[in-house]
């Protein structure tokens, strides 16, 4: 019997493709080629899945140049670049990969937080550019953590995995904003506190953004946001790139508005915004939030498990539009 024929868009483990060919005839991109959306198209011809990563962008016009895709199975919680309006429209199943990430992506949002409060990154290269001649009583002194305000907005899992670890790791007090207020048990685990996103502004040390992506979201910190928060403030971003306004950003730590700030994530990445290159209080990583071993590829298994699930045992395991 001939099987089933799926596209692997990027890179991956080669164990993930070879469980893949158990069920399905793969083509992937093992060379990481960067391909167009041209590309995309041409290669989805006669395929029923896709695995697909953040970079893909699965839209109406993709989607009725292959009307023969039943699946799209992303390797990423996030799933920002699905519309997933029409892909229901087009009766093509989103599948994402939430949970297997969670506590990974907590512990380096906790990372970026420590790194940039204590500016780790900025006395680094202080250091390997042999300017460390003698010690001095303020030399890159930076902000409390323990004991200090943590604001997270967007209480989701990854949110309250960064709530725990600020209030039992570090004795944090933790507030939070979230779409809707969680439940008192919920809050209690986490021991949090429900507040407005101007008074998380005004109070928190620390201000950490987990909030998906959606045009609600689009700039969820702007200039009148970073406005709010205090001029020894830090904020961190492991959410995506649009939830902050990346040129407000940059001017507010130009001009020392908000003391610091660590970023996972930009505005049309893996472009960076030119003023952030150029300020030293800011940590910038490139996406890894998630990028341990053993999380990635948890991460690409359950993306194919999806494809195995929906395509083979007809049940999807984290369906988004079913
Ligand atoms: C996610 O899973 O959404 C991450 O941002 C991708 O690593």
């Amino acid at each position: 019997m001939t099987k089933p024929q799926i596209l692997v868009a990027r890179k991956i483990f080669p164990a993930t493709i070879a469980y893949l060919e158990q069920h399905f005839e793969v083509e992937s991109n093992q060379d990481d080629a960067s391909w167009t959306k041209a590309e995309l198209i041409a290669r989805l011809q006669g395929k029923v899945g896709a695995f697909t990563t953040g970079s893909e962008r699965i839209d109406a016009e993709l989607l009725a140049a292959c009307p023969g895709l039943r699946i799209c199975a992303n390797m990423a919680v996030g799933y920002n670049n699905f519309d997933v309006d029409a892909m229901s429209a087009a009766g093509v199943l989103a599948t994402n990969a939430p949970d297997v990430l969670t506590e990974t992506t907590a512990d380096f949002g906790f990372a970026l937080l420590m790194a940039t409060a204590r500016r780790v990154c900025e006395s680094e290269h202080f250091l390997r550019a042999g300017l460390w001649k003698k010690w001095s009583y303020d030399m890159f002194a930076g902000a409390e953590v323990h004991g200090s305000t943590l604001g997270i907005i967007g209480m989701g899992r990854i949110g309250q995995g960064i709530a725990k670890r600020g209030a039992f790791g570090f004795g944090m007090n933790v507030v939070y904003h979230n779409r809707s207020q969680l439940d008192a048990a919920t809050e209690a685990e986490c021991k949090a506190r429900f507040v407005s996103k101007e008074e998380l502004l005004k109070t928190a040390d620390h201000v950490v953004l987990v909030v998906p992506y959606s045009a609600a979201s689009h700039h969820t910190i702007g200039a009148a946001e970073l406005a709010l928060m205090q001029p020894t403030a830090t904020l961190v971003n492991i959410a995506r790139g649009g939830i902050v306004d990346d040129a407000a950003l940059a001017a507010a730590l130009r001009e020392g508005r908000i003391a610091a700030a660590g970023l996972d994530v930009f505005e049309g990445e893996p472009k960076v915004h030119p003023d952030l290159l150029t300020v030293p209080n800011v940590v910038l990583t490139p996406h890894i939030a998630s990028a341990t071993v053993a999380t990635r590829t948890a991460m690409a298994r359950l993306a194919a498990d999806n494809l195995v699930g929906f395509l083979i045992k007809n049940k999807a395991l984290t369906p988004i539009n079913a």
